[in-house]
């Protein structure tokens, strides 16, 4: 019952989170024409921004970044999760790489660890010690760097470590977002002691947040790089932290950790290329998917907020995830034929399913899989350097603040993702548990993610870099973006603010941005079951035309860019 409630509660939370401001009023924001950073906190955009400036590359300013939002955006910015960066490299014939760096399930996993009694045990699954995955960020930054960066790497550790080190000045969103974590600071205690005020008191709008702790940590990763996160006295706290909470993570889990250097997907859409990320994200997978699905339609044709155009994207986005459900988990451990599910010809017979006028019944594309929602709380960035290398890097704790747990002295948050495996082998329900191979726990697997950070080419060179938080809303967000650009033919600014809506096949519920409520009974009538209210993503973009580089500053959190 738990387990329903947190799957129905995750789906739900587009539609009953708080107000958010205004996003839609926000006007575009100038090119510009050398280097540009997008984030969702301005302070860390400012230092990927100080980076380029002395010199650093995309590459460099996204670690840098990356390191920032650890400190300055605790929700998910993180050392302790993990994610997928995106490069494109620029020069004569420009080339595309990744960087995996998803956590992995520990040694001693195993496929049933969240059952009891043969039931999904929610006080296991959900936040704590048991549920997190071996973190990724600091050996993923560290492998990009160590192939691409052209600073010293202490250079790029050095701004986090300062602002955790002497404080930063806390703004309204965190405010108010750690407020919200109050209940659960009272049972995990470290958490609480870290992110309240020396007194206890909640840190108010103005107060400066200093993080000595972390700041230790970060010291540790400036001196000894990656090695100084994954062995010696960061890694024992952090075992050691763990260990006494009950989880199972081991110094050889921590030390075997290894990021993957992976060949992106690629795939067309009228013209333009797709590039986007292979498992263990379904990101690329899907986002093609829907986007092949899509290309059979005249999207120019129609009008964009429209119930016609909002059910056909919905249809797509059912297909797609009813395909993610079915075929993908981490290719290290199952066998995943890409070609074959990113190709045009898989996805034609599902085309004819597609009627314009009535909604499919994802009952009747897939009775036997049934999918579970996910966390809240990840984050996108994206950078562009005046040489024309961009990243585009999604990373996570997996819910805001991840599972809640800190070791003692390391000061940063753990992810809680393992949880993004099927935990309950075998065992699928209307209720939102899913229990197909693919992505079943084993160790050293990686659990599926959503995250999909994608960067779309013209004439093989760069011309949208984009990506969200929002667990499985981040494909049909991206793919949203990606349409408003090439087919609605908007402006960067104008493509991220336009509302969002969301299917992913089961539970069969199509959510949609306020802004659409005034469609939701043409919506109704042709047999969709909508929810309509919140927001869906923050996905910081930047969009390049001839050769001046457009931020799309996602405000539905807060987001800034910065640029020169
Ligand atoms: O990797 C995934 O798909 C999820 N753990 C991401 C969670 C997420 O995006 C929550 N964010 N808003």
């Amino acid at each position: 019952m738990k387990i329903a409630f947190r799957a129905v509660a995750c789906i739900l939370w587009m539609a009953w989170c708080a107000p958010l401001p205004n996003f839609a009023a926000v006007k575009d924001t100038a090119g510009f024409s050398h280097n540009v950073v997008v984030s969702v906190d301005p302070i860390a955009s400012q230092v990927g921004m100080e980076i380029l400036k002395r010199g650093g590359n995309a590459v460099d300013a996204a670690v840098a970044t990356g390191f920032a939002l650890a400190v300055t955006h605790p929700a998910a910015g993180n050392l302790g999760g993990g994610g997928f960066m995106l490069i494109y490299l620029a020069g004569k014939d420009g080339r595309l790489t990744s960087v995996d760096y998803r956590e992995k399930a520990p040694e001693k996993s195993t496929p049933t660890m969240f059952l009891t009694n043969g039931e999904v045990d929610a006080k296991k699954s959900d936040i704590g010690y048991l549920v997190i995955g071996v973190p990724g960020t600091v050996r993923g930054f560290w492998e990009a760097w160590k192939r691409h960066g052209k600073l010293e790497w202490k250079t790029l550790v050095e701004p986090a470590m300062k602002l955790a080190r002497d404080g930063f000045v806390v703004d309204e969103v965190l405010s108010r977002s750690l407020k919200e974590q109050a209940r659960v600071m009272q049972e995990y205690k470290e958490f609480g002691r870290i992110y309240r005020k020396p007194d206890g008191a909640p840190y108010q709008p103005g107060d400066t947040m200093k993080l000595p702790d972390l700041a230790w940590t970060l010291q540790q990763i400036h001196d000894r790089g990656a090695d100084g996160f994954y062995k010696g006295e960061v890694a024992k706290k952090l075992v050691a932290g763990i260990q006494a909470g009950g989880g199972i993570m081991t110094l050889k889990d921590l030390e075997n950790y290894d990021a993957k250097v992976r060949t992106p997907l690629r795939s067309t859409y009228r013209g333009y290329e797709i590039v986007g990320m292979p498992p263990s994200s379904s990101g690329g997978t899907t986002t093609i998917q829907i986007l092949n699905l899509l290309e059979g339609y005249d999207l120019s044709a129609m009008k964009r907020r429209d119930a016609k155009t909002i059910h056909l994207l919905a249809e797509t986005m059912r297909i797609g995830f009813y395909n993610r459900a079915k075929y993908l988990g981490d290719t290290d451990f199952v066998k995943v034929d890409l070609p074959r599910l990113t190709s045009k010809e898989f996805i034609k017979p599902f085309r004819e399913k597609i009627s314009l006028e009535r909604a499919l019944k994802s009952s009747l594309l897939g009775a036997d899989i049934i999918t579970r929602g996910e966390g809240t709380e990840t984050t996108h960035f994206s950078v562009v350097d005046a040489d024309g290398n961009c990243v585009s890097n999604t990373y996570t704790l997996e819910q805001s603040y991840g599972g809640r747990v800190i070791a003692p002295g390391t000061g940063f948050l753990l992810n809680n993702e393992m949880h993004d495996f099927n935990i309950s082998p075998g065992v699928t329900d209307t209720k939102g548990l899913i229990g197909t191979k693919p992505n079943l726990i084993e160790p050293g697997k990686r659990m599926l993610s959503a995250m999909s950070p994608i960067i779309v080419l013209k004439d093989g060179k760069p011309l949208l870099i984009t990506g969200s938080p929002g667990g499985r809303t981040i494909i049909n967000t991206v793919v949203q973006i990606i349409v408003n650009v090439l087919d609605f033919k908007m402006d960067i600014q104008a493509a991220i603010d336009e509302p969002r809506v969301h299917h992913q096949w089961m539970p069969d519920t199509l959510t949609m941005e306020s802004k659409l409520a005034d469609l939701q009974p043409a919506l109704e009538a042709m047999g969709h079951n909508v929810r309509t209210g919140g927001a869906q993503g923050d996905a910081h973009s930047v969009l390049i035309k001839d050769g001046i580089k457009y931020p799309g500053v996602d405000h539905r959190i807060r987001g800034g860019a910065a640029g020169y």
